[in-house]
């Protein structure tokens, strides 16, 4: 097997491509090779209760770390009622970004409007928002093919809407691809987010009644010990990112609170697990596995296979984005995740069953694919969220478990092949090409 090489194919925004409520999860970790998790079932998936519509409170409390006497900090402005605000999404035609624009479009309460800038990466998918295009195109839903990297660019976007919150997705995510080509990753990750951050802070000017939310990771925290189950990422645990992806997205967020310090521009950070969910690019573990499966091709486990994640359904990030703006502190940074750990072994077994079941194959017919690999490069062990704060300040919990949630996930891909062979481009077939041909 060969290590991965320095290459030419990178991520480019010049390409456009088109139940019931199940037992909590386990609070052990998963071990590999065993039989069907317990907290899995085939319960029918309960309806996500919409958040209650609230006020918007940016600009009402002080930041934590202020001196209070500061008074440019502290200016009195008119709570804006968030449910009628515009929100500038970047990245809304990525996996998060078109799940959180669905789920806005979902809640009753909100009558607001969606500006959606997306350079439309291979990551990026028009497909993603068809339905909303086509239901509030023009009306509450705008489109605008802008890179973050090209501050002219997005500097007209600012110019031709009145921004009230900007809910910042954009970014190249996948840790591969950073280790193949790791530029991208800078120019987006970093220089993108500072050019956001200095127009917002160019054109809110002292305004209060605003927000610049920034999703960030739960990876800039390194990684954890397998042994320590107890050990888990908090808001407070230092930064120690290890891939170009994680550091790229660490200074990101090194950024966005050096612009509330310094500027008061009134930011607030999300700091999340492992999402799943529909409309993932078929790079990431879950849906990878998935299409490989449909198309009875190797299953390539990195390593020993006994990594952890923390699995959260999109769904869930997405009502705790919202959760953070309706009640969210300025300043303030809240750790999202699943509190439902998986060694990647394990989550397979689980998923291959799924597929099988869903697909009328025999129990163990995807099994026989798993295929060992080498290893990702500086592969972080374990990482584990600590979502004590936003559970008992923003009162926020997940609300779909992961067997729920799992069977979702598989059954949307079952039921739109036209979207996987869409996103199957001659892009997508050299970096499968590229990552685990000579792996
Ligand atoms: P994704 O790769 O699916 O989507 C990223 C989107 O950003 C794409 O639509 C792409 O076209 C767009 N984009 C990339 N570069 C751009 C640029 N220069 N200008 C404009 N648009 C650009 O990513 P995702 O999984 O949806 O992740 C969204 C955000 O959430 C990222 O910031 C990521 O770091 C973070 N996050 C992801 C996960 C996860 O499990 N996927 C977990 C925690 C945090
Ligand atoms: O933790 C949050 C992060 O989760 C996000 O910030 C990233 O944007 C997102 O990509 C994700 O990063 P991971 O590296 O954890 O996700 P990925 O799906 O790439 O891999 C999950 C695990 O599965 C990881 O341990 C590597 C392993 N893996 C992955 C692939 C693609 C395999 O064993 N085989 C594979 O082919």
């Amino acid at each position: 097997m060969e290590t991965n090489k320095t290459t030419t194919i990178r991520p480019s925004c010049a390409k456009a491509t088109a139940g019931r409520h199940l037992d909590p999860p386990a609070p052990r970790l998963r071990r590999a090779g065993t039989s069907t998790p317990r907290h899995l079932d085939t319960s029918t998936p309960r309806q996500l209760d919409p958040p209650s519509p609230r006020l918007w409170r940016a600009g009402t409390s002080t930041p934590r770390h202020l001196d209070t006497s500061t008074p440019r900090h502290l200016d009195n402005s008119t709570p804006r009622h968030l449910d009628t605000s515009t929100l500038l999404i970047t990245g809304g035609s990525g996996f998060i970004g078109s799940n959180f624009i669905h789920y806005l479009f979902r809640l009753p309460h909100f009558t607001g409007k969606i500006i959606n800038i997306d350079c439309l990466t291979y990551a990026g998918n028009p497909l993603n928002l068809t339905e909303i295009d086509e239901k509030y195109g023009g009306t509450r839903y705008f489109f605008e093919k802008v890179d973050i990297t090209d501050h002219a660019a997005l500097k007209t976007v600012f110019e031709k809407y009145e921004i009230d919150v900007i809910v910042h997705f954009a970014a190249e995510s996948h840790v591969d691809r950073s280790i193949a080509g790791p530029a991208a990753f800078i120019r987006t990750n970093i220089l993108g987010t500072f050019n956001l951050l200095e127009l917002a802070r160019e054109k809110w000017g002292s305004r209060r009644d605003v927000r610049f939310h920034h999703i960030s990771t739960d990876e800039v925290y390194g990684s954890l010990n397998e042994a320590e189950v107890e050990a888990k990422f908090k808001e407070d645990t230092p930064y120690d990112p290890h891939s170009p992806y994680s550091a790229s997205k660490a200074s990101s967020d090194h950024l966005v609170r050096a612009y509330f310090h310094t500027y008061g521009l009134p930011v607030t950070l999300s700091n999340c697990s492992n999402n799943y969910g529909p409309w993932q690019f078929p790079e990431k573990l879950i849906p990878l596995m998935i299409s490989n499966m449909l198309e009875e091709k190797a299953l390539p486990v990195y390593g020993d296979g006994k990594n952890i994640r923390d699995w959260l359904y999109v769904d869930d990030h997405c009502s705790g984005i919202w959760a953070i703006l309706e009640k969210g502190e300025t300043g303030e940074t809240y750790n999202i995740g699943g509190e439902n750990e998986w060694t990647n072994i394990d989550l397979l077994n689980v998923l291959c069953e799924i597929v099988a079941e869903e697909s009328s194959k025999a129990k163990d017919h995807y099994k026989k694919l798993i295929t060992y690999v080498k290893d990702r490069a500086g592969h972080d062990r374990r990482y584990a969220i600590d979502c004590g704060k936003i559970k008992a300040e923003l009162d926020w919990t997940q609300s779909v478990t992961f067997a729920e949630g799992l069977r979702r996930t598989v059954r949307w891909y079952l039921e739109h092949p036209e979207w996987i062979a869409a996103v199957k481009s001659g892009e997508y077939l050299r970096w499968i090409e590229l990552n685990y041909d000579k792996r």
